[in-house]
């Protein structure tokens, strides 16, 4: 059964505190918000017996503790955060953003050769669609990133299989209605038409699945080609396809006015046992 208290259940002699002071956190999430491994990953260290705190053997992932307090090791090494990194990556179509296709498809992993640290998308992109992608170990960054609460623009351009007229542009402007519900207004600009297609560039702040594909099928057209061109300030400038960099502390900062320099300088040496 999970406890709600942190040395008590580590057999200390510290007043028990309820999860609710906001300083507990469960083994897995801990481990995980580390960046040195997936939640799941995390998980499967925990079950197989790999994982101590303070010395114990923990094999419940939901074993409650206080990060600040409680000292962490797997296979017997302390466990110290990972190096943050802060990749950009120009993802070219055809690359699916999770980690393992069972199916065998070439996944954006396989374009970060040379990066040790484990990463995950800040924010997907579909199979069929090309741009930037922010890939991280800082979770709390990519929260900022993909979460609609803090609205970082995500700007596209789309080719569409018709042309998307005046009227159509306006209501993808207002918002359009959707199987998950309405979306927020989108800036939308007509960058031209052609006889019988429009290219549009829509900045959106959500991340909803295939967002951009289904407004555009909300007004009646189709999406032939989509690329994400920025996020937030982020441009793709002279990337090349299939290629990434580090981003600059200056663009972190950018993108996180408040993440404080120590947080995301990362001096601290990864993990190299995991
Ligand atoms: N909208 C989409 O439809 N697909 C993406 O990959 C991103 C936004």
């Amino acid at each position: 059964m999970t406890t709600l208290t942190s040395r008590s259940n580590l057999g200390g002699a510290s007043a028990p505190r309820s999860k609710s002071s906001g300083k507990l956190k469960t083994l897995d999430r801990v481990i995980s918000r580390l960046g040195i491994g997936s939640r799941t990953e995390a998980r499967s260290w925990i079950g197989a017996g790999r994982v101590r705190v303070n010395g114990r053997v923990i094999q419940t992932p939901d074993h409650w503790l206080d990060p600040e307090r409680d000292s962490v090791s797997l296979d017997g090494r302390p466990l110290r955060a990972a190096r943050k990194v802060y990749l950009l990556l120009y993802k070219p179509k055809g690359y699916i953003t999770t980690y393992r296709d069972p199916e065998g498809r070439p996944t954006v992993y396989d374009l970060l050769a040379g990066v040790e640290q484990w990463v995950f998308p800040a924010g997907r992109l579909d199979q069929d669609t090309s741009g930037l992608l922010i890939l991280t170990n800082d979770t709390e960054f990519a929260d900022r990133i993909t979460s609609p609460d803090f609205k970082v623009p995500k700007t596209y351009l789309v080719k569409t299989a018709s042309i998307v007229d005046d009227a159509a542009v306006e209501r993808l402007r207002a918002g359009v209605e959707l199987e998950d519900g309405p979306t927020r207004p989108a800036v939308v600009r007509r960058v031209r038409d052609s006889e019988s297609k429009s290219f549009l560039e829509m900045i959106i702040t959500e991340g909803r699945n295939r967002q951009v594909r289904r407004m555009i099928e909300a007004v009646g057209s189709r999406v032939l080609k989509l690329v994400r061109t920025s996020i937030g300030p982020l441009e793709i400038g002279d990337l090349p396809i299939g290629h990434f960099r580090e981003l600059t502390a200056a663009e972190i900062v950018a993108l996180w006015p408040g993440r404080s320099r120590g947080k995301s300088s990362g001096k601290r040496k990864h993990l190299s046992c995991v």
